[in-house]
């Protein structure tokens, strides 16, 4: 049934964090097409994508080489039951694992939330058949801020309390702690002391809960919608050195910071500090298909092998985990990755905006903290520079909303904490170039103009 551009759509479509409400009244926008960084809608109207989607479309859209693979492939083998060996799955797998400084198994999901769950599953079955502690280590670890996906155990995971309302109990096991927040931090510590409260409360917290009980602790090496936080350079192989300690496995997220996204091909490699286990997402296929992956290391995969029969294996299938068309296009996406070098471009265009941003609105009443790594980037918003009180709802939405009429859709760390959704965030595609980034800069400081007082 085909409908005329100009026939109005009924609009049944339920969005993700949407208060529909508002909505109610409003001509439904849609969005039609999209070239490199821009997306344009159904009156022709281009904008300025600083969210690449949703930290995902790395290579940029419109990238016709990713349509001609994924059309290839579907021709020739669109779909194989995930038991069985697809070609370009297998070739794909090796692909990932060759760039990972780690020798590891990769399993393939259809997204972050399942590339999370999955992680945790392996380290949980890892612990009781490794015999590192036995049946009793089944407690996660994770950060406050930290978001981990929408499915039951990565949302317990998740240390955002307004992703969670409503919908808790999760299931047990699930415990947090604070991350470093170097611009919210007690003010008397250095960066370092800083890094270093914040590991040796995680020890704490796998002392006091009985390391014996704990199997593993996740986290992204950026908190990313939880606001860009960047642990000070102690922290992470503080953390890696507790976790051996005490034979707790270390999980990275790296759903959004993988593949570029923070100026190094995996944002792990900033601190020289490698997991057990690692998962992917986003980036990976660079949204063109939907894709996850979770990387566990060869003495974690080892420990799955037995007999036939036993239930030493991994009892998990995702139906779509390791589409072919998907890992073909995750194939292609890397090579564009590695051959334009976009972690490269990542690093210096990424300095660059931050460095213009300080200038232009660096001294801004409301600009509490300007942050990032590559072209993963925040500013957060207050009342004042003195008071660090977060800037108020109204402040943040109206400033977004500017851009957005001016063509330049901003980012910011929603239904996250409650009252502490002040984080505007960028983080465009790979491919930005320091034209499109001092546009993001004008629309910033046309925003914050806009909502003066
Ligand atoms: C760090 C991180 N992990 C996991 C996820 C969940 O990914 P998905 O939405 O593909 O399930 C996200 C999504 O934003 C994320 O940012």
């Amino acid at each position: 049934m085909s409908r005329s551009s100009s026939a109005p759509m009924p609009d049944q479509l339920w969005r993700p964090l949407t208060q529909h409400a508002a909505l109610k009244g409003k001509p439904s926008h849609s969005m039609v097409e999209a070239k490199g960084c821009y997306v344009t809608d159904q009156s022709g109207k281009s904008y300025l994508d600083t969210m690449a989607g949703l930290w995902c479309v790395n290579v940029g859209y419109g990238r016709q080489e990713l349509a001609d693979v994924a059309q290839a492939q579907m021709a020739r083998l669109p779909f194989l039951n995930p038991t069985m060996t697809a070609e370009p799955t297998a070739t794909f797998a090796n692909t990932i694992q060759d760039l990972l400084g780690f020798k590891g198994h990769v399993y393939f999901s259809a997204s972050g939330s399942e590339a999370n769950e999955t992680a945790i599953k392996i380290a949980r079955q890892y612990h009781l058949q490794a015999g590192a502690g036995g049946q009793s280590r089944f407690k996660i670890i994770s950060r406050y801020r930290a978001y981990h996906g929408h499915t039951m155990g990565a949302l317990a995971a998740t240390g955002q309390s307004e992703r969670k309302i409503g919908y808790e109990p999760g299931p047990p096991g699930f415990l947090h702690v604070m991350p470093p927040y170097p611009y919210r931090a007690n003010p008397k510590l250095s960066l370092e002391e800083h890094g270093e409260e914040c590991a040796h409360l995680l020890e704490e917290t796998i002392i006091h809960e009985g390391s014996g009980t704990v199997a593993a602790v996740i986290m992204e090496p950026i908190i990313s919608g939880g606001g860009v936080l960047i642990p000070p350079d102690n922290y992470l192989p503080r953390v890696r050195e507790i976790c051996d300690r005490h034979g707790v496995l270390l999980i990275f997220d790296e759903v959004v910071s993988g593949f570029g996204r923070t100026g190094s091909l995996f944002g792990h490699l900033h601190w020289k500090t490698l997991p057990d286990i690692i998962t992917f997402a986003k980036g990976l296929a660079s949204g063109y298909m939907p894709i996850g992956a979770t990387v566990a290391r060869e003495e974690i995969f080892n420990s799955f092998l037995g007999e036939p029969g036993d239930l030493s294996h991994l009892r998990q299938i995702n139906t779509f985990g390791g589409h072919p068309v998907a890992t073909a296009v995750g194939q292609k996406t890397l090579e564009i990755t590695l051959e334009e070098d976009l972690a490269g471009n990542a690093r210096d265009v990424g300095e660059y905006l931050r460095g213009q941003l300080e200038d232009a609105i660096g001294e801004h009443p409301h600009v509490g903290d300007i942050r990032g790594m590559g072209l993963l980037n925040a500013v957060e918003l207050v009342e004042d520079k003195a008071s660090k009180v977060p800037l108020r709802e109204a402040g943040v939405t109206g400033l977004i909303a500017h851009a957005f009429e001016g063509g330049v859709i901003l980012g910011r760390n929603g239904n996250t904490i409650p009252g502490r959704c002040n984080v505007l965030l960028i983080s465009p595609p790979l491919i930005l170039n320091r034209m499109d980034a001092d546009k993001i800069v004008a629309a910033v400081a046309a925003g914050l103009a806009s909502i003066a007082g």
